[in-house]
């Protein structure tokens, strides 16, 4: 592996420059969500990675002192979020007075993550006090009130309000404005087994009902699995948007957590309906949103005709906005199975995304995943390309299958000593591996 120690360097060095106080301009405060699993969860994992598997790099105590007070910096900037009624975070804050906005919800998603960040923060620091601040918070999602916010046990509708922490809605999904709770109920457990137990239950409990009530299979194919979004009880939407595809990594790394070959073999034909939807397109990128059909499409019942799966599968926003949910997908099904197809997978949609969507300076998210040229280029390249698209792709081509921060399969008896963070950020754990 190369460790190039200059660039961490620098990148050490850019750290102890910057003033949390003083990153946001009049009108632009801090997203709470973004920079928790950006910044702050990025030099959390650099914390535990310079003391672990990299403690030879870096060694310079001023630089490394640099880099934990920063991090504590920001995670007391982060603490002001949580000046709401309820305890639950507002979404966006201003640095430098500490105020947060005034809106008056929060979406589930961006309270979830925030208790792997903070209860790292606190294992770190030795102060409960960050900790503290997000089990408040997340008790609100764990315990939903009212019945109305959980319209499928463990399923949770998208918004909370941050004044009494009520779920204020019945609609949700593994993607956009939910994702992150049901990640980290897993992970939380991973992170601290002893003191997550209950977020496990809640995990099994969300992917019982996404099995029952949520998934579904496209006409043609019942290898395949699409993850619907839901509108109260009995009412789903068989649409899936490309940051839902993270689901069968997650349902692949509970499976093998708690030795469950159901749940691993669900997270695998998760999986492979990503990789369905890559391989029909011309760039051999996925879209955007992607709806899709359980019936022959067009074809009255019984009458097969010409009727065949890619008929059931629309596009209904084909553009490609560099997102690396399925390719941490098929990172974790690749350690699941050993199977080479999915590093094959990981490997074409690096190429097709060094074809599509590479410029002179970065990456450019394009337009149309199934046009020649892939539609143009959006001129956009998010934090994630770096920290995520390529991450994933070359810890699935990783020729050290060893390296520690990998994640592990428990049903060969193996327990992860790390876990990864939204951004692909590894964080070493602090309780008993699982
Ligand atoms: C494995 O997971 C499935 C789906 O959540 C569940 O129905 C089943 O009871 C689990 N099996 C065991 C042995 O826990
Ligand atoms: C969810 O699925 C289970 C098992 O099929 C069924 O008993 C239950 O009624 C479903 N719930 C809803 C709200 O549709």
């Amino acid at each position: 592996m190369l460790e190039k120690e200059d660039i961490v360097l620098q990148i050490l060095e850019f750290i102890a420059t910057v003033d949390w106080k003083k990153v946001a301009s009049p009108g632009y405060p801090l997203q709470v969500f973004e920079i928790t699993i950006r910044h702050f969860a990025g030099m959390i994992s650099a914390w535990d990675l310079l003391h672990r598997p990299f403690s030879a790099m870096a060694q310079d105590a001023t630089l490394r002192q640099a880099l934990y007070d920063q991090m504590v910096a920001l995670g007391d900037v982060l603490c002001c979020a949580f000046d709401a009624p309820s305890g639950v975070p507002r979404g966006f804050i201003n640095p430098s007075t500490c105020e947060g906005n005034p809106d008056s919800r929060t979406s589930v998603a961006a309270v979830g993550p925030i208790i792997l960040r903070f209860a790292r923060l606190s294992d770190i620091t030795n102060d409960e006090k960050y900790v503290n601040l997000a089990r408040k918070a997340e008790s609100y999602l764990l315990w939903p009130k009212p019945s109305s916010g959980e319209p499928y046990p463990g399923l949770l509708g998208s918004c909370v309000s941050v004044n009494n922490g009520k779920i204020m809605d019945s609609g949700g999904s593994w993607g956009a404005m939910s994702d992150s709770f049901y990640e980290y109920l897993l992970k939380a457990y991973i992170y601290n087994s002893d003191e997550y137990g209950y977020y496990l239950e809640r995990w099994l409990i969300a992917v019982d009902s996404t099995i029952a009530n949520i998934s579904s299979h496209p006409y043609g194919r019942p290898d395949l699995t699409f993850l619907s979004n839901w509108n109260g009880p009995g009412h789903v939407d068989h649409r899936i948007e490309s940051l839902a595809w993270f689901a069968g990594g997650n349902f692949i790394l509970g499976g093998m957590v708690t030795g469950n070959q159901t749940l691993v073999d669900y997270g695998l034909s998760i999986a492979d309906a990503a990789g369905a939807v890559y391989q029909m397109t011309t760039t051999g990128l996925g879209g955007e949103f992607v709806s899709w059909t359980t019936t022959c499409p067009g074809f009255p019942k019984g009458e097969t005709g010409i009727c065949v799966f890619n008929n059931a599968i629309q596009r209904s926003d084909g553009g490609f906005r560099l997102r690396s949910e399925v390719l941490e997908t098929w990172y974790h099904a690749y350690h699941a199975t050993k199977d080479p197809k999915y590093t094959e997978w990981s490997w074409a949609a690096f190429e097709a995304i060094d074809r599509y969507c590479r410029t002179d300076t970065g990456f450019s998210a394009t337009k149309d995943v199934n046009a020649e040229d892939g539609g143009g280029k959006t001129d956009t390249q998010e934090s994630f390309v770096l920290a995520e698209v390529m991450k994933y792709v070359w810890l699935t081509q990783l020729e050290d299958k060893n390296a520690p921060y990998h994640v592990q399969d428990g049903r060969a008896g193996i327990k992860n000593t790390w876990v990864f963070n939204t951004e692909a950020h590894p964080f070493l754990v602090a309780g008993p591996p699982v």
